[in-house]
């Protein structure tokens, strides 16, 4: 956890509960120091590159908390400084509610997560809608040819605070390209294994000399 993450998020309220529980003097530690916002290291931007989803969470007007979830090809999210990320934001029902919410806040939260390595990272930060302009380089990441999905806006997020999850209770799970990449071998054997058996039934004898 960092210094910042917890300066951000540890309320009074929370602080209570911590002297509660008994897990505050800890959590005083690591949060005592000067403020000032992380930064992101190779750990976090390679995460993020890797990422095809995430969950985004912004606040209405109207108080209530919104999280929707946000997806894309490898590299519609990505680090574009050590203090930034861009993700480029597709068409979808056209509610507008999470750019809308910007519009009057925009703190936002952001859960990437990767099921097959059990690992989850927190992003705090404060969003707004770009142009390629923006971005260092001046490349919005484009889906590629054959991916349906229209480039509505990028959304540039000024990262506050991040933190790294335990693995605690995520459960692993795989994506169908991911379970290809497993499955793909067992594939092969399999059919090596059908047409080994079909020889064998057939009576004729193995072209690779062993029976
Ligand atoms: C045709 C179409 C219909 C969609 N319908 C829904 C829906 O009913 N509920 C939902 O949560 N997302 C739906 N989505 C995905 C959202 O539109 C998308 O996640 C969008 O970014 C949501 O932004 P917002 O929740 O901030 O308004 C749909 C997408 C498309 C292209």
């Amino acid at each position: 956890m960092t210094r910042r993450y917890g300066q951000l998020l540890f309320t009074p309220a929370a602080r209570r509960h911590q002297q509660e529980h008994g897990s505050h003097r800890g959590y005083a530690a690591m949060t005592r120091g000067p403020a000032g916002a992380d930064r992101l290291t190779a750990d976090e931007a390679g995460f993020a590159a890797t990422r095809t989803s995430f969950y985004l969470a912004s606040t209405s007007s109207s108080g209530w908390p919104y999280v929707q979830h946000r997806g894309g090809p490898p590299g519609f999210l990505r680090a574009t400084g050590d203090r930034t990320l861009a993700f480029a934001d597709y068409r979808g029902n056209r509610q507008y509610i999470t750019v809308g919410n910007l519009d009057g806040d925009d703190r936002v939260a952001l859960l990437l997560m990767d099921y097959p390595s059990r690992t989850r990272l927190k992003i705090l930060g404060r969003a707004r809608t770009a142009g390629a302009k923006d971005l260092p380089d001046g490349e919005v990441p484009m889906p590629p040819d054959g991916y349906r999905a229209k480039v509505e806006r990028l959304v540039l997020v000024e990262v506050e605070a991040f933190d790294w999850n335990c693995p605690q209770h995520i459960e692993p799970r795989y994506t169908a390209a991911e379970l290809e990449e497993t499955l793909a071998p067992m594939r092969e054997r399999m059919a090596a294994l059908e047409r080994e058996n079909a020889r064998l039934r057939a009576g004729s004898p193995d072209p690779a000399g062993a029976g």
